[in-house]
């Protein structure tokens, strides 16, 4: 599996990458907002930790999208299980409404087209 990996490092060529999750140019998309207010990895890519070959775990459509922007509280998790990819809400996970807070998400409409389409 890790062949063209080694390849690339005694041939000092570039591998080649093949996008997996990609998204329309006429969408604005920017990964550190996400990150920074609590959505981890597994909600847009799934449980990458345990997938032997990457494969698209969610459709990123713009239903996937809005689903959350209407009502994102119950989505957001702690800090450091930004990165924990089998993570799933518990009894010990902060109410939405705290998460909210403490991440500092403003009440504003992010359903607005001119959110994701500028
Ligand atoms: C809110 C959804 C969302 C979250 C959360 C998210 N991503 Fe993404 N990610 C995307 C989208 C959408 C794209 C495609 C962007 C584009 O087309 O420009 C992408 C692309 C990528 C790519 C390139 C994929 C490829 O096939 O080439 C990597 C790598 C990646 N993300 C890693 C991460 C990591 C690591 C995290 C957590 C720290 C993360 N992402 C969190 C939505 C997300
Ligand atoms: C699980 C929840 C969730 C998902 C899924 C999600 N988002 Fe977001 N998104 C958020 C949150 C939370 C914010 C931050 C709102 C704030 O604090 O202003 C945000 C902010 C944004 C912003 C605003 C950035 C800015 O600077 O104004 C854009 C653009 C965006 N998301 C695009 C997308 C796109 C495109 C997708 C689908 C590929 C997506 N989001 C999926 C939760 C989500
Ligand atoms: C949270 C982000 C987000 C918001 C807000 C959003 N969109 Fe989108 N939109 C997307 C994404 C992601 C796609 C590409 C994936 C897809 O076609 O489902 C898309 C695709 C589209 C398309 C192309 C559909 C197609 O079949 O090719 C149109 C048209 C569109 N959006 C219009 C709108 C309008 C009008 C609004 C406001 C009412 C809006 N969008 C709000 C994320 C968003």
């Amino acid at each position: 599996m890790l062949e063209p990996v080694r390849n690339s490092l005694r041939d000092d060529r570039p591998l080649v990458w093949r996008r997996v999750t990609d998204v329309p140019d006429f969408v604005y998309f920017d990964h550190s907002i996400h990150i920074a207010k609590g959505v981890g990895c597994s909600i847009c890519h799934g449980d990458m930790a345990n997938m032997a070959l990457t494969y698209k775990a969610k459709s990123l459509t713009m239903q996937f999208c809005l689903d959350c922007h209407r009502d994102p509280g119950p989505r957001l998790r702690p800090k450091d299980k930004i990165y924990d990819t089998s993570w799933t809400r518990d009894a010990t996970t902060p109410a939405p409404e705290v998460l909210l807070a403490q991440y500092g998400v403003p009440q504003r409409s992010l359903t607005d087209c001119s959110i994701c389409h500028r």
